[in-house]
């Protein structure tokens, strides 16, 4: 890779995954130009503690409405990741930045003659789609179709589906030159203090929040998702979508497989049965050469990082 190809532009750097895509960028030689919306705010200290950090990573105030903040950040930059986008919030809150927030990077990157960007958009781009046979596993060529995702008010997914249908089409338009990447429910070790929504999910099965439903859902540790979205960068022959998903799991198994290794929380011990069956393939991204690591490992660190951030009490006998 040649040397002005080594600056990138990380947008939300300060956000669970993003942190992580800094973090392996900045492990690798990278000059990173790393948005965020406020440089002094506490919850993105942990950047600045990031290996190299001192030397390679400067930080930029840029709100995803702000083209100009986002220009800035992306001048000089021959790549831009974008991350950004609120996880999930309220509809008013959300659509705007997801689409013309999306809109706003991709115009930066046009005008500064970025070589590549590498967009990450979610499975609830792809999953909710009615007619497509339940048993057969989902790839990218599955579409969230808008119209019924909006009529069950599904915001979060209807605007990551726009923001992503907005991206191609300014692809198409432009021939600026775009990968994306649909990650499933994201897990693992956080690198900053402030928990993200789809910790959450784990979490909150440690402390027994009941009640839960039986579905069965995608997952992917934040790990190998910054992983894959460097992969999309470096890899010449990376093109479209790529689903980003390692494991399957009903929420049942996903307690009793807590319980086993991780016996002294307290957990649900009913579970509602419900409709969400969502099985995915993600063969297009490893025939890149991507990896992803064990269940058990990603669970194990995630539980171990919570209890060192102290989220949960170390795993000792909790009194009922
Ligand atoms: N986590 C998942 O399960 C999951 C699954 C599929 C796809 N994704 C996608 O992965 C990306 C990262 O998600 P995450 O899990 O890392 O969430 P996160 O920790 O909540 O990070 C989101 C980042 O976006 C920033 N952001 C939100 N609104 C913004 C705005 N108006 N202007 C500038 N920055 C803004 C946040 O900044 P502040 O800290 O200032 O709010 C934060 O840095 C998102 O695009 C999300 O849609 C996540």
């Amino acid at each position: 890779m040649k040397e002005d190809e080594k600056r990138i532009c990380v947008t939300g750097a300060g956000g669970f995954v993003a942190s992580w895509v800094v973090n392996f960028l900045l492990s690798r030689g990278y000059l990173v130009h790393g948005t965020v919306r406020n440089p002094c705010d506490e919850k993105i200290s942990h950047l600045k503690g990031l290996k190299n950090a001192e030397e390679n990573l400067r930080l930029f105030k840029a709100d995803l409405l702000d083209y100009d903040a986002l220009r800035a950040a992306i001048t000089g930059c021959s790549g831009v990741l974008h991350v950004a986008c609120p996880v999930p919030s309220k509809k008013v809150e959300l659509i705007e930045p997801a689409l013309t927030g999306t809109r706003n990077v991709l115009n930066a990157c046009l005008k500064e003659n970025v070589k590549k960007v590498v967009v990450v958009s979610s499975i609830g781009a792809v999953v909710i789609d009615p007619s497509w046979p339940r048993d057969q596993p989902m790839d990218e060529s599955c579409w969230t179709d808008l119209e019924f995702c909006k009529s069950i008010e599904e915001w979060y997914c209807a605007a990551k589906t726009m923001a992503e249908t907005e991206a191609w089409e300014y692809a198409k338009r432009t021939g600026l030159k775009i990968t994306m990447i649909c990650p499933s429910i994201v897990i693992g070790p956080m690198l900053q203090q402030t928990v993200n929504a789809s910790s959450l999910y784990l979490l909150n099965f440690l402390k027994g929040l009941e009640p839960a439903d039986n579905g069965l859902r995608p997952f992917v540790d934040v790990r190998d998702l910054a992983e894959a979205i460097l992969l999309l960068y470096e890899k010449q022959d990376a093109e479209g979508r790529y689903i980003c998903s390692s494991h399957e799991i009903r929420t049942q198994d996903l307690v009793e497989m807590l319980k086993s290794m991780f016996p002294s929380y307290r957990y649900p011990n009913s579970y509602r049965e419900a409709s969400t069956e969502v099985r995915l393939c993600s063969e297009k991204l490893q025939r890149l050469g991507w990896k992803y690591r064990p269940f058990e490992e990603i669970i194990a660190d995630s539980v171990h990082n919570y209890e060192e951030a102290g989220l949960i009490p170390r795993d000792r006998k909790i009194p009922d």
